[in-house]
């Protein structure tokens, strides 16, 4: 789906003399290069406070441990999204409390995320799916009225726009992942967490480290999170070449977007953001529908992932037959909800959520690069 080697090929040479720096300096966990990177990722997202740390999934842990969930404690997140969002929680042993995705952009709906607000409520995960962000005005209400802080986990989406503002700025806490596919990855493993709060801020960073800011006296329980130098080094360099590659990224997903209006008489799935729960007059059973943007216009969607439904029992899957017999690569995010999972399942929640069953049969992700003269 994405060919690494000649996404690097440009800035090898930058890439290499980041690596001697760190081979010549010596240091290699949470130094320099992480601190430098901390600041130059803070800047470009607009946020006062960025930490470095181990990957994506642990951002989650932290942000959600420094916010103080814990055993017992509800978190609302959607239960169509990576596994990450949802085991977060549960390794925290706070129970995650789904709901359903909008039909407009596939991210969580923001009227159950209201309806489902109760005195166990500790948190709220919005995911920012496939590059594009949840609808967070209404998230961001809903919590105000009692006081629950917001993460984003903007994994998916560093530079995604939610009406103008950032992936990262808007909740309590930002969460992001530098794995390698991501539209700023590693080559390696990485994450970030990000927050306006100085001392969430100061609270993450001691959790990455065992919870000890004076090393060896720890005053609270946390772990090994830390970022490595080099990776830190190398998101540097690639970070010098995020906003040409994000401007690509969208020119790409327009002209995939006109080809398979074209070919497979592709349709949107909405006209307009229903985000709030609205059905959508625009679905007809049996077609394509092509991934929507809800902020179109705004640079708002990132395209980390460009995601299609195939509609019809079993088409996703003859589809992606029929592709990989051309030769063209797509994946399947995500085959199985959250509230599906043999370590989520309880008792009578299958059809609770329909729109999120429709996509892990219908959901069909891909290549960005692909060529629009591939497209049969
Ligand atoms: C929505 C979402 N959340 C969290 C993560 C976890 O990030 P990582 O793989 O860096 O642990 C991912 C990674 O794919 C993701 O897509």
């Amino acid at each position: 789906m994405l060919d690494l080697v000649a996404e690097h090929a440009p800035y090898r040479a930058e890439l290499v003399a980041a690596f001697e720096r760190v081979l010549d300096s010596g240091r290699f966990v949470l130094g320099p290069e992480v601190e430098a990177f901390e600041q130059e990722i803070g800047k470009w997202i607009g946020v006062p406070h960025a930490v470095g740390v181990s990957n994506g999934s642990d951002a989650l842990l932290l942000a959600l441990q420094a916010v103080g969930v814990g055993p017992g404690d509800e978190v609302i997140c959607p239960t169509f999204t990576f596994f990450a969002t949802a085991g977060a929680v549960a390794r925290l042993g706070g129970v995650a409390v789904f709901v359903d995705s909008a039909e407009c952009c596939y991210n969580l709906r923001t009227d159950q995320v209201a309806a489902k607000i109760g005195p166990k409520t500790k948190a709220i995960i919005a995911v920012h799916l496939f590059g594009q962000c949840a609808d967070m005005d209404p998230i961001l209400a809903a919590a105000k009225k009692r006081n629950i802080p917001v993460i984003e986990d903007a994994a998916q989406a560093l530079g995604a726009k939610d009406k103008g503002r950032m992936a990262g700025t808007m909740g309590t806490l930002g969460c992001f992942s530098f794995f390698p596919t991501k539209n700023l990855g590693t080559l390696g493993e990485g994450g970030l967490v990000t927050t306006k709060d100085p001392d969430l801020a100061e609270k993450v960073r001691k959790l990455r480290v065992h919870g000890a800011k004076v090393k060896y006296f720890h005053e609270m329980i946390g772990g090994n999170f830390r970022l490595h130098e080099l990776q830190a080094a190398f998101l540097r360099v690639k970070l010098r070449h995020l906003d040409p590659a994000l401007k690509k990224r969208r020119e790409n997903a327009v002209r995939l977007i006109r080809k398979l209006q074209d070919k497979w008489k592709a349709v949107f799935p909405a006209n307009h953001c229903v985000c709030e729960g609205e059905d959508s007059e625009k679905q007809t059973a049996d077609s394509v529908l092509l991934p929507f943007a809800c902020q179109a216009g705004d640079g708002g969607h990132t395209w980390n992932q460009f995601v299609v439904r195939i509609q019809g029992q079993g088409k996703r899957d003859s589809h992606r037959t029929r592709l990989a017999a051309e030769g063209i690569q797509s994946e399947v995010y995500y085959p199985r909800s959250m509230h599906e999972q043999a370590c989520f399942v309880r008792p009578k929640t299958s059809g609770e959520f329909p729109m999120a069953e429709k996509l892990a049969a219908e959901a069909l992700a891909l290549p960005l690069s692909l060529d629009p003269q591939a497209v049969s």
